[in-house]
């Protein structure tokens, strides 16, 4: 119902009855041709495309088959930036896995495990474009948080790409798809108490907010690294922007694919205005504040 696509694996608010939870379509099974009904393969849904999905919520709703009851069993698909009702879905059943996996309780928490050593667990999220200096900066700033004394995991956008993340390519429905698989990686490694520095481009700000949602309140740092398109081009450290405007390389960001600068990140680094040390200075500086971490 809206002219931006649906992504799997995006957050969205579902709206059932008089309650609203999060929800992700975790597959598109198959879409529907509405004049033939033939089954067509799909990997996001385009304004007015009808598809059979999995849905997953982030809580249990009270629902009825929509074949039963139209009102207990249709729902709204919500954007959480917009808050636009994006979609319209009809219930026909619950999965099983939905009540046969459930929540294992652990004795020792994330808390325990930090305070082994030393330090509050955080996430520290560099956005920014290709060549803004993310990574320059992440790594500077994880050699003095470990010069500190305390102990450190940092995950590059490129490197995560080598191994869990391979098979993603940078379609919006990819990247989106990376995005929430190292936002769950954060999580956990932020549970085993580390400090974790993620630098990756994450365009989008709907997936910033979703890493965010998964951590406390107060251990999210998003560090926008602010370079201007020029001067990230004309760095071009990997010759990637060359490639891309020769049309050589296609869904580049800031060329032909969009980036959505953050709103109010706790942290806004202008590269042109500061050098890499003094820069990764600041941000130490600013969550070690008050023992935050
Ligand atoms: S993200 O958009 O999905 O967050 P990510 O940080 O994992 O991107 O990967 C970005 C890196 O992949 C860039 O630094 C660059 O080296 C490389 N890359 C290759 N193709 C592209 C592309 N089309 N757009 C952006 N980066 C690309």
């Amino acid at each position: 119902m809206a002219d931006e696509d649906l992504i799997p694996a995006r957050s969205y608010w579902l709206k059932i009855g008089a309650k609203q939870v999060a929800a992700q379509v975790t597959d598109i099974k198959y879409k529907v041709n509405v004049n033939t009904l033939e089954h067509l393969a799909g990997k996001v849904l385009e304004l007015n495309e009808i598809a059979v999905c999995n849905v997953s919520l982030d809580r249990p709703i009270a629902f009825d088959p929509y074949s039963a009851n139209q009102d207990m069993g249709g729902f709204v698909l919500i954007d959480r930036m917009t808050n636009a009702t994006v979609g319209a879905g009809l219930i026909r059943f619950a999965l099983r896995r939905a009540q046969n996996v459930h929540w294992q309780a652990l004795d020792v928490t994330r808390e325990a495990r930090a305070e082994l050593k030393g330090q509050r667990a955080a996430v520290l999220w560099f956005t920014g474009l290709s060549g803004a200096g993310k990574s320059t900066i992440a790594n500077l700033v994880e050699r003095k948080l470990l010069a500190l004394g305390r102990h450190t995991v940092l995950l590059d956008g490129d490197n995560v790409r080598h191994g869990l993340n391979r098979d993603l390519g940078f379609t919006v429905a990819d990247r989106v798809e990376n995005i929430r698989r190292v936002a769950e990686v954060s999580k956990l490694m932020a549970d085993a108490g580390l400090i974790v520095l993620v630098s990756f481009i994450s365009p989008f700000r709907a997936e910033r907010q979703m890493a965010r949602d998964l951590i406390p309140e107060g251990e999210f740092f998003e560090v926008f690294i602010d370079t201007p398109l020029t001067e990230a081009e004309k760095r071009d450290v990997k010759g990637l922007y060359k490639k891309a405007r020769a049309g050589e390389l296609k869904n580049f960001t800031g060329i032909d694919s969009p980036y959505e600068a953050p709103l109010a990140p706790e942290l806004h680094i202008e590269t042109m205005k500061a050098q890499p040390e003094d820069a990764a200075d600041r941000i130490v500086d600013a969550i070690l504040k008050d023992g935050r971490i």
